[in-house]
C-alpha cells in the first residue's frame, strides 16, 4: 500500500461511500485483513501476531488463526527482554521485527503486549514485561518506536486489566480507579504519549462491569480525551460483545470479520436513528487517517542470517544469573562437564499461542558449548522427557552417573509449555517432578551444580541451596542456545536483572487469594500492592528480589547528588551518580532509581521504580549518570480530584543495583502545589489492611475492598443462560447435546489443521471457555445470532420451536461443508 494514499481526501471518501461500505470498513473481511473498497481506492490491509516476533498465518480463511504460519525470526519473549532493561535494544528488536513485516507485506504487527504481571501465575505473562507500570511504559515505547520506524503499526495488547487467562473472553475486572490509574493504565499512557501507537487492541474481559471494547470510560474519556490517542481501537478477536454500543464507545474495527453480521447492525441501528451517522463518520475518517500512516511494501528479503544474529545479541543481554556461589562461573574451556536435560537439545524458547513464532532457526545450547569447548570436556544425559514431564527413573539414573563423573553438572529444567501459555494459567509456581528430583538426585553426588533455567515466569526454588549457580533464561527465542553457551563460558558477561519478584513461594503472593479459577469475577483486592510494591512494604522474604541480577564483575556506586534539596512538585529535579566497574572484566550494569515518599496521609508502596539505566564500563572506569525526576514520578492518583498529586513533604532517592540492594540514598523536600486538602486522605480507620504495611494486603476482605472501590459489585454471573454464557457452563444442562456437537465439530477441525499436540490442547480448553457469542462471531458465518439465541434458550429450557428447525439445518449445511474441507 502507498503511504498517503487515502488520506489526501478522507472527507471527499467518505461522501462517496454508501452506508453499508462505511459500515464495511468497520470489521475485518477475514481473519487477518481489513476490509477493502476498489472502486474508491481503499485498500486491505494485514495484521499479524504478535510480540517477539512476526506470527503471518499461510492461510487467511483458516479460521482456527492458530495453523502453521511463514517462517520468521523468533527473538527472545517480552518476558525476556524486559531484563535487558535496555531501552535501545528494545527499539532494535522493534526494527527488526519491523523489517520482517514490510517484507511479508504486514501492516500492523499485533504488539507488544503490555499487561502488568499481576500474578505469576498468568499464562501470557511471558508475553508481557514485567510486574512495573514505569519499567513496562519505557521498554514497550521504545519497541513501538522502533517498529513504527517502518511505518509498521503497532497494536498494544491487550487494553486494559487482562491479566489472567482463565475465562479472559468473559471475567469482569473489578478494581478501584487509583489502582486502574497507577498500576494498570500507566504503562499505556506513556507509550501513547510518547510513541504515538497505531493502534490499541481492546481485550476481552470486562472491567467493572463493561466489555472493554463497549467501555466508554476506558476508550473514550481516558483513552482518546485525556491522553489524546489518535489511532485505531481493534477488537482482541471475538471481544465484540454488542457491535453499535462498541462502536459508539470507539472500538473502530472489529476483528476477525463476522462476516457481514455485525455489519448490519451498524447499518441497521444508523437507520433506525439509534446510531448517529456522525459516529460511524468519525471512525471511518480514524481508519482511513490510520491507513494513511502505513506504508508502501519492500519487496526485497530480509536477511535471516542477519536476523538471527541479532535474536542472539537481543538473548545476550538479557539472561540472569540468579546466584553464583565460589564464581563457579563462568566455566573453564578445560573443565568436564555433563550436560543433563533435553531442554540442552530442544530448548524451551517461547511460549504457546498467538504469538508463537515458526522460527527460521534454532540454536541449541549443546551444540553451542560443544562449538566452544569441543567434545572432549562435553557429555550428554536426557534426564526427562520433553513430551510428558513424566518421572522416568532410568533417565534420571543414567544422568546421576554422569554428574557422578564430571567436573560441573550443567543441569537444563524448567517450565513446561503449559506453564507459558495462551488460554492457561500456571497452576502452580513449581518445576516439573522429574526436573526437581534430578537437582536431588544429582547434588547427593556432585555439588558442582549448575542450573540453566528456561521459564515462562518466576519459580519456586526449595532446592536452591543445592545448587551453586542458577541462569534464569526465560524463553530466549531461536538464539538463547548461543547466548546461554557464551556466558557459561565468560565470552558474554551477563546483564540482565529481574523485571519481578521470585517470590519464595506462591501463597506469599498479594494474589494468591485472588486469582479465580472457577468464577468470572476478578477482585483485585491488593490495590495498587502488586509485585515488589507489596513484598516491599509488607517486609516479606523473597526468593530473588525485582531488579536483581548479577555479573561477573562488581560495581561500586558513589557521589549522589540532587541539583536541589527542596523544590516545588512542578519543579524538575536532577539526580546524578557515579558508578565503577571495579572488577577485572568489563560489563553491563542496571542501575535502578527509586523513591519512597516518608510520610504520606494517603496509602503508597515503600517505593517505587522511577528511572533506570542500562551502563557499560570496562575495569575500573567510572561513569556518571543523570536522571531526571518530573512531578509525576513523586505523585499518586488522587480519586476525588481526578488528578496526579503530591503531597509537601520528604521524599527519599533510592539508588541501587536492585530493589533490595539500594546503594546510595538522599532526601529532598518537596511542596505541593496541588489545592487538594490532605486531611480528607485520613481513611486510615476505613482501610486498615492498605495502611498496615504488613501482609493484610494479601487478606483483604470482601468488605474493606467495597469500601476501596466505592461503587456497589455485582455479581458475575449469566443466569439464565445468556449470549455471554461460556459452553461449559451449559455442559451440564439441555443444551449439554447442542454443545458437545459442536465441541466435536471443532475438536475434529482443530485435530486435521493443527498437528502440534500442546497447541490442539490449548485450543479444546479455550474452546471450552468460550462464550456462545463469541463462538458465533468467530465462526467465519457458520453459526448465525439465531443459532446461538437457540442453544441459549434451551439451555433455559424454553421451547423454541421455530429457532430449533433452523437450527438443525444450519447443522447440515455445516456438515456439508466440513465434508467438503
Ligand atoms: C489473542 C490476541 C491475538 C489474536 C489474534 C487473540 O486470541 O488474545 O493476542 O492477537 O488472538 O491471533
Amino acid at each position: 500500500m502507498e503511504k498517503g494514499s487515502v488520506s489526501s481526501n478522507i472527507e471527499k471518501l467518505i461522501q462517496a461511500m454508501t452506508l453499508e461500505e462505511k459500515a464495511s470498513l468497520c470489521s475485518g473481511k477475514n481473519y487477518w485483513e481489513t476490509q477493502n473498497i476498489d472502486r474508491l481506492g481503499i485498500p486491505s490491509i494485514m495484521m499479524s501476531d504478535g510480540s517477539h516476533g512476526l506470527r503471518k498465518q499461510k492461510n487467511l480463511l483458516d479460521p482456527l488463526g492458530f495453523t502453521e504460519s511463514v517462517k520468521s525470526t523468533c527473538y527472545p519473549t517480552a518476558s525476556t527482554v524486559a531484563c535487558s532493561f535496555d531501552k535501545e535494544l528494545l527499539y532494535l528488536m522493534g526494527d527488526y521485527i519491523g523489517r520482517e513485516c514490510q517484507t511479508e507485506h504486514v501492516s500492523v504487527l499485533l504488539g507488544p503486549g503490555v499487561n502488568i504481571k499481576r500474578s505469576p501465575l498468568c499464562g501470557r505473562n511471558y508475553e508481557y514485561y514485567s510486574e512495573d507500570p514505569y519499567l513496562t511504559g519505557e521498554l514497550a515505547s521504545a519497541f513501538v518506536q522502533g517498529l513504527q520506524s517502518h511505518h509498521v503499526g503497532a497494536c498494544l495488547n491487550h487494553f486494559v486489566a487482562n491479566n489472567q487467562e482463565k475465562n479472559r473472553m468473559t471475567l469482569d475486572t473489578i478494581l478501584d480507579e487509583r489502582t486502574l490509574r497507577e498500576i494498570y493504565l500507566s504503562a499505556f499512557e506513556h507509550i501513547v504519549k510518547t510513541a504515538k501507537p497505531w493502534s490499541i487492541l481492546g481485550a476481552f474481559n470486562r472491567v467493572n462491569g463493561e466489555f472493554m471494547c463497549e467501555n466508554q470510560y476506558l476508550l473514550k474519556d481516558i483513552l482518546r480525551n485525556e491522553w489524546g490517542f489518535e489511532g485505531i481501537v481493534i477488537s482482541d478477536w471475538g471481544a465484540i460483545n454488542d457491535r453499535v454500543k462498541g462502536l459508539m464507545a470507539g472500538a473502530d474495527i472489529e476483528m476477525p470479520s463476522s462476516c457481514g453480521k455485525n455489519n448490519k447492525k451498524i447499518v441497521m441501528a444508523v437507520k433506525k436513528k439509534n446510531l448517529k451517522e456522525d459516529v460511524l463518520d468519525k471512525t471511518v475518517k480514524r481508519i482511513l487517517k490510520g491507513y494513511d500512516a502505513l506504508s508502501i511494501h519492500q519487496e526485497t528479503a530480509y536477511d535471516r542470517q542477519e536476523h538471527h544474529h541479532i535474536a542472539r545479541h537481543i538473548a545476550c543481554e538479557s539472561l540472569v544469573l540468579l546466584k553464583n556461589k565460589d564464581h563457579i562461573l563462568p566455566l573453564s574451556k578445560t573443565c568436564q562437564v555433563a550436560i543433563i536435560g533435553e531442554y540442552a537439545l530442544k530448548p524451551m524458547y517461547q511460549g504457546l499461542g498467538s504469538s508463537r513464532i515458526n522460527p527460521t532457526r534454532i540454536d541449541n545450547a549443546y551444540e553451542q558449548i560443544v562449538k566452544i569447548t569441543g567434545t572432549t570436556t562435553v557429555t550428554y544425559a536426557k534426564g526427562y522427557h520433553t513430551h510428558d514431564h513424566l518421572l522416568d527413573p532410568q533417565l534420571i539414573h543414567e544422568a546421576t552417573d554422569l554428574a557422578r563423573k564430571s567436573d560441573i553438572a550443567l543441569l537444563f529444567i524448567g517450565t513446561p509449555e503449559s506453564c507459558q501459555s495462551e488460554g492457561i494459567d500456571r497452576k502452580d509456581m513449581a518445576l516439573p517432578e522429574p526436573h526437581r528430583q534430578l537437582i536431588l538426585e544429582i547434588s547427593q553426588v556432585n555439588t558442582n551444580i549448575v542450573v540453566i533455567l528456561m521459564n515462562g515466569g518466576p519459580v519456586e526454588m526449595p532446592w536452591v541451596d543445592r545448587v551453586k549457580a542458577i541462569l534464569a533464561c526465560y524463553l530466549p527465542g531461536q538464539g538463547g542456545g548461543y547466548a546461554i553457551a557464551n556466558i557459561l563460558y565468560g565470552d558474554i558477561n551477563p546483564s540482565g536483572k529481574l523485571t519481578e519478584t521470585f517470590p519464595l513461594r506462591l501463597k506469599d503472593n498479594p494474589t494468591y487469594r485472588n486469582f479465580p479459577k472457577y468464577k468470572q469475577q476478578v477482585q483485585y483486592r491488593e490495590g495498587i500492592y502488586v509485585g515488589y510494591r507489596y513484598y516491599d512494604t509488607a517486609s516479606i522474604d523473597v526468593l530473588y528480589p525485582f531488579g536483581h541480577g548479577l555479573s561477573y564483575t562488581t560495581f561500586v556506586y558513589t557521589d549522589l547528588r540532587l541539583s536541589q534539596q527542596k523544590i516545588k512538585d512542578t519543579e524538575g529535579l536532577t539526580v546524578t551518580f557515579k558508578v565503577t566497574n571495579t572488577g577485572l572484566v568489563e560489563g553491563k550494569e542496571v542501575v535502578q532509581l527509586y523513591i519512597k515518599d516518608r510520610v504520606s496521609s494517603i496509602f503508597r508502596p515503600e517505593k517505587e521504580l522511577k528511572g533506570f539505566h542500562k551502563m557499560s564500563l570496562l575495569p575500573n572506569q567510572t561513569k556518571e549518570v543523570v536522571m531526571t525526576l518530573h512531578k509525576r514520578d513523586f505523585a499518586y492518583y488522587n480519586v476525588e480530584m481526578k488528578d496526579w498529586c503530591v503531597e509537601s513533604g520528604i521524599f527519599d532517592i533510592l539508588v541501587g543495583a536492585s530493589s533490595r540492594d539500594l546503594r546510595l540514598q538522599a532526601s529532598l523536600e518537596i511542596q505541593s502545589t496541588s489545592q487538594y486538602n490532605e486531611e480528607k486522605n485520613q481513611i486510615k480507620e476505613l482501610l486498615p489492611s492498605y495502611y498496615a504495611q504488613d501482609d493484610s494486603m494479601n487478606r483483604v476482605s470482601a468488605a474493606e475492598f467495597k469500601l476501596l472501590y466505592g461503587h456497589p459489585i455485582k455479581d458475575t454471573i449469566e443466569t439464565p443462560f445468556t449470549m455471554n454464557s461460556r459452553l461449559i457452563d451449559i455442559k451440564n444442562n439441555l443444551g449439554k447435546y447442542m454443545v458437545s456437537f459442536i465441541v466435536k465439530m471443532y475438536e475434529n477441525h482443530i485435530e486435521h489443521t493443527i498437528k502440534d499436540e500442546m497447541t490442539s490442547e490449548m485450543m479444546q480448553n479455550m474452546l471450552w471457555e468460550t462464550p456462545i457469542r463469541c463462538l458465533v462471531n468467530l465462526s467465519q458465518g457458520l453459526f448465525t445470532d439465531e443459532i446461538g439465541e437457540f442453544i441459549v434458550a434451551i439451555a433455559n429450557k424454553k421451547k423454541r420451536l421455530i429457532k430449533g428447525i433452523k437450527f438443525f439445518r444450519s447443522l447440515l449445511m455445516i456438515k456439508k461443508i466440513h465434508g467438503r474441507s
